[in-house]
C-alpha cells in the first residue's frame, strides 16, 4: 500500500513546490529547503523517488520529505499524498484509530491547560517573579509562560467538565492519592509549555516562585512526552538552524528563553537530563554543527565532555562554549546582551581543541589522560573524523600515531548506537568509489581488501557486504543492481545517498576521505584475518591456516602502498578510471550482464 503510494507520488512535483529544482544529469538539483545555502547541494531523483542534501544530510523518500519539511506525522503525510495523487487508502485499523484518538484527547487536554495557565500570567505573583528575573511580560507571553494557581484543584475543576478524569491523569496534570482524591500537579508555579517539533504543547515545566523544592517540577513521561528525546524550543529553533547553520544547546529553560529573546533563535535546551543519544540524533538530522554552551565549573565541563561524546557518536561536529564560573547563559544574555553571547559562541572550541584541552597541561598529564580522551574521539562513526582527532591528540600528547594502534588494532565495530544516525559521508564516498567511480576491472581487487564489518552504519555495512560478496565471487555488481535487490530499508536509503553523491575523484574532498578509509579498511581486514588465523590454529584446521596466512601476506604487501601518501596516491590512480577512458563516471559499468 505504502509502496504503491510512493510509486504514484511524484517526488519532483512535491519538492518542487517548496524549492526550485533543475534537471542535472539523471537527477534534479536545487537549493536545500532545510538549510540556508547559496549553491545547490540538494539532489532529487525521480526514478528512485528519493532526495538527499549533501549540506545537511537530510534525505529519504517523499513521505520522509513531507514529515520533515511540513512537520507532519507519518499518517498525515500518507493522507496528504494519497489525496494529492489520487490513491485510495484502506481504512485505519480500530486499534490504530483508538490510539490516535487517545493521543488526540491528551493533546486537547494539554492545549486546554495551556490556555488556563497562560490566562493567569498577569496575576501579581507570576508577574513580580518574572519582573525580578528580568523577563518582560512580552517575552513571557511569546513563550507561552503562564501561572498555576496555589489552590489544590483549580485546574482540575476547570477541566473536569470537558475531559474524562482518566485523561487528566494520563496527561500528568493531576495526581491521585490513595484515598482517590485528586489534586493539581502544578501549584503556585510559573508554567513553561514544552512543545513538540510541530509546535503542540506536550508537557509543562513549573518553576517555583521562591526557594521551594523542587525548583522545577516537570510533567511526567506520557504518551505525548518522552523527556530524553525532547528539546525545549526545538520548534522555534528549526527555521533558525537553517540560517545559523548551527544549533546552540543550553541546560535551562530560562537560558534558552534569554538567548532566544536576544535573537539567538537557534538555541534549544535539554530538560534537566544529560544530552541523550536521541537528542543528538534529533539535532544531527537537522544541522551540521552543534555548540554546547554549559557552565564553566567542573560539573559543566564534565557535562560538556559527555555531550561531545554523544554528539560525535551521532556524527555531528561539536563545539564547546564554556561560561565563566558562576554565570549562566541567562545571566550573560540579560546583563550584557546579544553581542556578549555571540562573542562567547564565536570563541567556542572546536571538538579537536576542546579534546586537546581535556588532555591536561603537562606532557605527563597528557600522556596519562590520552586513553580516556581517545575513547571520546573514537565514539565518532566517521572514520575520517576519528582519524583526524586521533592524529591531533597523539601529536599533542607527544605519542606517535602508530603507537595508538591505528594499524594494529583498528576499531572493527558494529555499533548499535550508530544505526539510526546518518551514514558517515566518508563511508558513502568509499561505496560510491567502489561501485560507481572506480575502474570496473579493478573493483574485485579493491573489494578483496575491504572489511565490510568496519563500516559503522548498518546501511553502509550491508551495502558493502553485498557488494564485496558479489565482487569477490566475480559477479557483476552495480549500484543499480543492488538497488534492485536490496530489501533492507536502511541499505536502500544508503544506496540512494551513494547514487546522489557527486563523483569521487582523486582530487576531491571525497577522494581524501576514500584514501583515509582505504587505510582503515585494509587494517581492519588485516586484523580480521589475524583473528581468523588464531581461530584456525585453535581448531588445528590446516587448510584454514594456509588460507589465512596467504591472505595476511597479501594484505601485508599492500600496507606499504597505502601507508605512504605518495604510494597511496598512485594506487588510487591505478584503481581509478584513466582520464578520457570513458565519458563521465562508468555508471554501472561492471553491472550489466551481457
Ligand atoms: P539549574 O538548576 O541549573 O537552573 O537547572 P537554571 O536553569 O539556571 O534555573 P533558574 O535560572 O534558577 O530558574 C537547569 C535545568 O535543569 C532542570 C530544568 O530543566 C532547569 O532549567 N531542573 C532543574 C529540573 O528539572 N528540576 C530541578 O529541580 C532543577
Ligand atoms: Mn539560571
Amino acid at each position: 500500500m505504502i509502496a504503491r503510494l510512493r510509486d504514484a507520488a511524484d517526488i519532483v512535483a512535491v519538492i518542487g513546490e517548496v524549492t526550485a529544482l533543475r534537471k542535472a544529469g539523471r537527477n534534479y538539483m536545487g537549493l536545500c529547503p532545510f538549510h540556508g545555502e547559496k549553491t545547490p547541494s540538494f539532489s532529487v531523483s525521480r526514478d528512485k523517488g528519493t532526495y538527499y542534501c549533501f549540506g545537511c544530510r537530510r534525505g529519504g523518500d517523499v513521505i520522509d520529505f513531507l514529515m520533515e519539511f511540513h512537520h507532519l506525522s507519518f499518517p498525515e503525510a500518507v493522507e496528504r499524498l494519497a489525496a494529492q495523487f489520487g490513491v485510495e487508502l484502506p481504512p485505519a485499523s480500530p486499534e490504530a484509530r483508538r490510539r490516535r484518538s487517545e493521543a488526540e484527547i491528551l493533546q486537547q487536554v494539554m492545549e486546554a491547560a495551556q490556555v488556563f495557565f497562560a490566562k493567569r500570567l498577569g496575576e501579581d505573583r507570576p508577574r513580580s517573579y518574572l519582573e525580578r528575573r528580568g523577563v518582560s511580560l512580552e517575552t513571557a507571553a511569546s513563550f507561552g509562560l503562564g501561572y498555576a494557581p496555589a489552590d489544590w484543584r483549580q485546574l482540575y475543576d476547570a477541566l473536569r467538565g470537558k475531559f474524562p478524569e482518566r485523561a487528566l491523569l494520563a496527561a500528568g496534570l493531576v495526581l491521585e492519592g490513595e484515598s482517590g482524591r485528586v489534586w493539581d500537579r502544578f501549584r503556585d508555579r510559573v508554567t513553561i509549555p514544552i512543545r513538540s517539533v510541530r509546535g503542540r504543547v506536550i508537557a509543562f515545566g513549573g518553576r517555583a516562585l521562591g526557594d521551594e523544592q523542587p525548583k522545577y517540577l516537570n510533567s511526567p513521561e506520557t504518551p505525548l512526552f518522552a523527556k530524553s528525546s525532547v528539546l525545549y524550543c526545538l520548534d522555534r529553533a528549526l527555521p533558525a538552524f537553517a540560517r545559523a547553520e548551527r544549533a546552540v544547546v543550553v541546560e535551562g529553560y530560562f537560558d534558552c528563553i534569554a538567548l532566544q529573546a536576544v535573537g539567538i533563535h537557534e538555541a534549544v535546551a535539554t530538560l534537566g537530563t544529560a544530552l541523550s543519544a536521541q537528542h543528538a540524533r534529533e539535532l544531527a538530522r537537522r544541522v551540521p554543527r552543534v555548540v554546547v554552551c554549559f557552565d564553566g565549573d567542573e560539573a559543566g565541563r564534565k557535562a560538556a565532555l559527555a555531550a561531545v561524546r554523544t554528539l560525535l557518536a551521532a556524527d555531528v561536529e561539536p563545539y564547546v562554549a564554556l561560561l565563566p564560573e558562576g554565570l549562566d547563559p541567562d545571566d550573560l544574555a540579560r546583563r550584557e546582551g546579544r553581542a556578549a553571547v555571540e562573542e562567547l559562541l564565536a570563541k567556542a572550541l572546536h571538538v579537536s581543541d576542546f579534546l586537546v584541552a581535556q588532555l591536561g597541561d603537562t606532557p605527563r598529564q597528557r600522556r596519562a589522560s590520552l586513553a580516556a580522551v581517545l575513547e571520546v574521539a573514537d565514539a565518532s562513526p566517521d572514520p575520517v573524523r576519528r582519524y583526524t582527532l586521533r592524529e591531533v591528540l597523539a601529536t599533542s600528547a607527544g605519542v606517535p600515531l602508530e603507537q595508538l594502534g591505528e594499524l594494529a588494532a583498528p576499531r572493527v565495530v558494529a555499533q548499535a548506537s550508530a544505526n539510526h544516525a546518518e551514514p558517515p559521508l566518508a563511508e558513502l564516498a568509499l561505496l560510491r568509489w567502489l561501485l560507481v567511480d572506480s575502474h570496473p576491472a579493478q573493483r574485485a581487487r579493491l573489494a578483496s581488501f575491504l572489511a565490510p564489518e568496519a563500516f559503522s552504519h548498518s546501511g553502509t555495512r550491508l551495502l558493502a557486504e553485498q557488494a564485496c560478496a558479489a565482487l569477490q565471487s566475480r559477479e557483476a555488481c552495480s549500484l543499480e543492481g543492488l538497488l534492485g535487490t536490496l530489501e533492507d530499508a536502511e541499505a536502500r536509503r544508503v544506496a540512494a545517498a551513494v547514487e546522489h553523491l557527486a563523483p569521487t575523484t582523486p582530487e576531491s574532498r571525497q577522494g581524501e576521505w576514500v584514501r583515509v578509509m582505504l587505510v582503515q579498511q585494509l587494517s581492519a581486514s588485516l586484523s580480521q584475518a589475524q583473528g581468523e588465523l588464531e581461530e584456525a590454529i585453535r581448531r588445528n584446521d590446516r587448510e584454514a591456516m594456509a588460507r589465512c596466512t596467504g591472505r595476511i601476506a597479501s594484505l601485508q604487501r599492500l600496507i606499504p602502498t597505502l601507508r605512504d601518501p605518495q604510494a597511496l596516491a598512485s594506487a588510487w590512480t591505478a584503481l581509478s578510471p584513466a582520464p578520457g577512458e570513458e565519458d563521465g563516471p562508468p555508471h554501472g559499468g561492471g553491472g550489466r550482464d551481457p
